[in-house]
């Protein structure tokens, strides 16, 4: 077939598997993805905009006879005198405020006059292929033949305030972008005090809320809850998506398993505060929400301004969690990532800051470049501690100069010594924040985010800077840009070490004050814009203060995220499993880290903590030239592990087969290729036990007709038959071993035979 024939028929087949329609008579509209339908009606007479279904692929659309419009005496057109009995009750697929339903809405305003009643209708709406960018915002993306859009123009004919409900669809994954934009259209300025990006109403089906909590050096621990009348909610105010709560929530029937059952999700494509709320009304249907976090949040919209609200990723699975899971993976992947590195497998690093802190210089880093790379480690990454005068915690954010009492011979030395040896050289910056210890500071005191005439409260003995304002952002920036183009520096790793507080900024009016956070987080994203397109080769991986910024705002401009400050393997199984929940493996930078553990003290198997961090990015957290010669000599062999099994952990099918955190003795979990050729399946150990039986695990997600080998056969002495097929594999699994000693794992390679 001559190619263009042929990438046209592509095009024709992958759109069979999406498709957006509006039924004029019944005035249903209908987003289907490869597996799901997704309805929304239009209340006749009012417009309002009503939540009539979501789930499996349906084939028609003759839904209306769902509209919970007939239910006396709730019928507005019919029954004006019970009004507000409609409004409470009624499936919203977007709400308004204050004139009638009494469940919380997603949407609220405060007008000059002081009043915030507003209620939406339909007005019109467009359908189109492709999905258009979100103004200063992260956003998934994809061209006109793998994804379709949806508008709705909502408005408010008193304010003259439009609301556009856009939804995104995908030919290749069952999920929905959703976001929301708002316009005024009329004459008076007016503050807006609430607008989320998504609303969801529907029955409860005896659901449980699913929710990923922690702290530091705990990070995204997964939480499940039933779900009661009243509200239940996570969220953040924080100034970032945060170490303790996540911007994640699902729900999903009691029943479900890993395979099969429904599951609702929702995840903020953004990095500041979020709220994830549901509520169970009085008569049993439910509200799910998420958006930016109200609190502090007041954004003064003038005449003919718009406000554009960030991305919501709305995922239901009948197949379980693990079909959230995979939902989430493939979107992220082909959707949201973007650069070089997107599909590309990315160098062992080795990073210094566990390995010396803030004690170190051109010589020791040198030593530890030249051990990691006859080991066959590609990168070294210098981290904290090599500008201004800082030699520990307490100075010099700001000064984004190279300390050349510590990195004698300059940077640019130091970097050409480290390429070399054949690696590349990566750095490490923190550009939100500046020390009260730094000339930036005493030039420009005005530049932290601060309360005039309160003393602010210092978090690792620093301020936030008011990235609000372009001065700051372009000294900023600038300053590390020079540091960047002044050596050949390939990996940049940009951290955020404390959470906002104070919150006033001495460059916005007082009425604008409400606006900060959400500025500031844009201003975040336009510095990481600028960096990607300045230096479009870079390796970005995004940190803060371990894990409190990994989500999907942050993906956006890096391909990679630090999971959490906690490298000790056993405390990873559950970090990586509630990040692995909802994001790829190839986003979870995880390293192999010293003993005993700097976090919790632990001393585990060094094979151990190399096939935990293989499940992420893959590197080297220690000083290569201090650790234990046995160690150290099986550096090379995890280095081959990597370049064996990368592809397949970065671009495979993950499938969570069992979790310590549930069981409390052993964890599981497989990658199994795209064509299902291979599979690789990690088996965590964590406590030995006298006495016990092999453990059966059953694996998942390959052919039933193929037939695999184990082909490491020799690290599992144990098993004497060595092939399967793969209907047997995945329901009635192999024995698994009670291996002596704790914290003791495996791996095994089934491939195709
Ligand atoms: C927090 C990060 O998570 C660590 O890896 C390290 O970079 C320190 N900050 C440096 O201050």
């Amino acid at each position: 077939m001559p190619v263009s024939r042929m990438a046209l028929w592509q095009t024709v087949e992958r759109n069979r598997n999406m498709n957006i329609t509006y039924n004029e008579k019944n005035r249903i509209f209908k987003l289907d993805t490869p597996n799901t339908s997704y309805c929304i009606g239009v209340v006749d007479e009012e417009n309002f905009l009503g939540h009539v279904y979501y789930g499996r692929l349906l084939g028609s659309d003759d839904l209306a006879y769902l509209m919970r419009t007939g239910e006396p005496p709730f019928v507005p057109s019919e029954n004006n005198r019970d009004r507000t009995s409609f409004l409470d009750t009624f499936p919203m697929e977007y709400t308004g405020h204050n004139l009638g339903d009494y469940r919380e809405g997603a949407f609220s305003v405060r007008t000059m006059g002081g009043h915030t009643g507003v209620s939406l209708s339909y007005v019109s709406h467009r359908i189109y292929d492709g999905k258009e960018a979100l103004d200063g915002l992260p956003a998934t993306f994809g061209g006109n033949d793998e994804c379709k859009t949806l508008d709705i123009v909502c408005e408010d004919s008193i304010l003259k305030l439009q609301v556009v409900l856009s939804y995104s669809i995908f030919a290749d994954t069952d999920a929905i972008a959703r976001s929301v934009k708002v316009i005024n259209n009329g004459g008076d300025a007016i503050y807006l005090t609430k607008v989320l990006s998504a609303c969801m109403d529907m029955d409860n089906a005896d659901y449980e809320m699913i929710t990923l909590h922690g702290s530091w050096a705990r990070e995204r621990a997964i939480q499940t809850c039933p779900i009661r009348k009243g509200k239940q909610s996570v969220g953040s105010v924080r100034g970032e998506s945060s170490h303790q709560e996540h911007p994640f929530m699902a729900w999903k029937s009691r029943t479900v398993t890993e395979e099969a059952g429904d599951v609702y999700a929702m995840n903020f494509v953004y990095s500041g505060n979020f709220i994830a709320q549901i509520e169970e009304s009085q008569f049993g249907s439910i509200r799910a929400m998420m958006g930016i976090h109200p609190e502090d949040f007041c954004w003064k919209l003038e005449p003919g301004e718009r406000f554009q609200a960030p991305e919501v990723i709305c995922v239901y699975s009948a197949k379980g969690l693990g079909g959230m899971t995979r939902n989430f993976h493939e979107l992220y992947r082909n959707h949201l990532i973007r650069g070089i590195y997107k599909d590309k497998k990315r160098p062992i690093l080795i990073n210094n800051w566990e390995a010396t802190y803030f004690d170190f210089d051109t010589d020791k880093l040198l030593d530890i470049a030249r051990q990691a790379s006859a080991l066959g480690i590609e990168m070294l990454v210098m981290d904290d501690g090599w500008f201004g005068h800082r030699n520990d915690d307490n100075s010099s954010l700001g000064d984004w100069f190279v300390n050349e009492s510590k990195i004698k011979g300059g940077l640019k030395y130091l970097v050409d010594e480290v390429n070399k040896l054949g690696m590349k050289f990566g750095i490490w910056v923190e550009p939100e924040m500046i020390s009260p210890d730094s000339d930036l500071y005493r030039e420009h005191p005005d530049w932290a985010i601060q309360i005039p005439g309160r003393v602010g409260s210092l978090a690792r003995n620093q301020y936030v800077l008011d990235l609000t304002r372009k001065e700051v952002r372009d000294c900023v920036y600038d300053r590390i840009a020079a540091v960047l183009r002044s050596a050949n520096i390939e990996y940049v790793k940009w951290d955020m070490n404390r959470q906002l507080s104070d919150l006033g900024s001495l460059g916005l009016p007082a009425d604008r004050q409400g606006e900060l956070v959400h500025r500031q987080t844009l201003a975040l994203y336009e510095m990481q814009e600028r960096l990607i397109t300045d230096f479009p080769n870079l390796l970005l991986e995004n940190c803060s203060g371990g894990g409190a910024r990994f989500d999907p705002g942050m993906l956006y401009y890096s391909p990679q995220i630090w999971c959490s400050d906690d490298a000790d393997a056993i405390e990873r199984l559950s970090i990586q499993a509630g990040t692995a929940l909802v994001y790829p493996l190839s986003t979870m930078g995880a390293h192999v880290s010293d003993c005993p553990n700097h976090t919790v003290g632990r001393t585990t198997p060094f094979e151990t903590r190399g096939y935990v961090a293989l499940a992420g990015t893959f590197g080297y957290e220690l000083d290569v030239t201090k650790i234990p010669e046995a160690d150290r000599n099986r550096i090379p062999e995890q280095v081959a592990m990597y370049h064996k099994y990368n592809d397949l952990v970065r671009q495979g099918d993950y499938y969570r087969i069992a979790h310590y955190a549930d069981n409390h003795f052993y964890d599981c979990y497989a990658v199994v290729a795209k064509d299902q050729s291979e599979a690789l399946v990690t088996y965590v150990q964590v406590l030995g036990r006298p006495n016990v039986h092999s453990r059966r695990i059953c694996i998942p997600g390959l052919d039933s007709e193929k037939t695999y080998v184990i082909e490491n056969a020799a690290d599992w002495p144990e098993i004497r038959q060595t092939a399967y097929r793969g209907d047997t594999l995945h329901y009635a699994g192999i024995h698994v071993p009670p291996i002596s000693g704790d914290f003791k794992a495996r791996i095994m390679h089934l491939k195709e035979k």
